[in-house]
């Protein structure tokens, strides 16, 4: 039987290339997105993916978007919770706190409400897998996007706490943590670390090149292939990891 897959927030970006990665690899796939237009582009590009719209950050989508998920894929082995969102740029004492809960609430307490509910049909399955999608920004502090960075390191917790709580049922848990991936995403994040700095946008190119071992910019099909292969039976062994993707990055900004 071909694994079936879910993919939070999927429409565009990693998510889109995770998606593509299941699917091309014969898996059965459904995506979720906020952005239902971006999801119909999907289904044609994918065909035989099937979607739902759905905003991580409210419960009544997250437990509608579930069920629908769920009896698409007639179960469910594995769950990529892909979804984030990364806040404004500011420090602390200006940081507008309803944008804190906003993001709290898509980046953590979105990835509780469906991780709780994917649960009981993970433990039917054989190999059941959660990926969390947590960040560079989740093992590194990140001047001027405290809530991204705290939702990010959040998200370990919860990996490690799940993968523990969950190793008695043969599912496994872990955290992908991408660094600066290529994509319309990081260069709307160097247009505001620009903003908020007072630099150019290739200053700030600059300097985030000079904090990472290897230059360049992460694609995200290997964040892909990372992804599949933590779902593999190859993976076995690989639970309540985090597994950073980025380049060798010493410093976030
Ligand atoms: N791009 C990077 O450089 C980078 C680096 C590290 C970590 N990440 C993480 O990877 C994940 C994907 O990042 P990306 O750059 O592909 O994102 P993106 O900004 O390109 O957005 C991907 C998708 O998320 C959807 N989305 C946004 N808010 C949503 C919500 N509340 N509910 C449902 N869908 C929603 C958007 O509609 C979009 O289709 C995020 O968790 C992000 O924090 C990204």
């Amino acid at each position: 039987m071909p694994q079936r897959v879910l993919v939070t927030a999927g429409a565009s970006g990693i998510g889109r290339e995770i998606a593509r990665a299941f699917h091309e690899g014969g898996a059965a796939v459904f995506v979720c997105d906020v952005d239902t237009s971006g999801l119909a582009e999907l289904e044609r590009e994918l065909p035989g993916v099937r979607t739902a719209t759905c905003d991580i950050g409210n419960r009544a989508d997250v437990r509608r978007m579930m069920v629908a998920g769920v009896a698409s894929l007639a179960g469910l082995d594995v769950l990529v919770n892909n979804a984030g969102t990364a806040g404004p740029t500011a420090p602390v004492e200006q940081y507008d706190p309803e944008a804190w809960d906003t993001v709290m609430r898509v980046n953590l307490t979105g990835t509780f409400d469906v991780t709780r509910l994917a649960i009981p049909h993970l433990k039917r399955s054989d190999a059941g897998v959660i990926i969390n999608m947590s960040s560079v920004a989740g093992r590194l502090g990140y001047a001027n996007r405290s809530a991204y960075s705290a939702s990010k390191w959040g998200l370990i917790g919860f990996t490690k706490t799940l993968a523990i709580e969950l190793g008695e049922f043969g599912i496994r848990a872990n955290a992908i943590l991408p660094g600066a991936v290529a994509g319309p995403r990081i260069e709307r994040v160097f247009e505001a670390r620009a903003q908020a700095s007072g630099q150019t946008v290739e200053q700030v190119k600059a300097s985030a090149m000079a904090n990472q071992s290897i230059k360049g910019l992460v694609d995200p099909r290997d964040i892909a292939a990372l992804a599949v292969f933590l779902a593999s039976d190859s993976a076995k062994a690989i639970s309540g990891q985090i597994l950073p993707i980025d380049n060798d990055r010493q410093q976030v900004s």
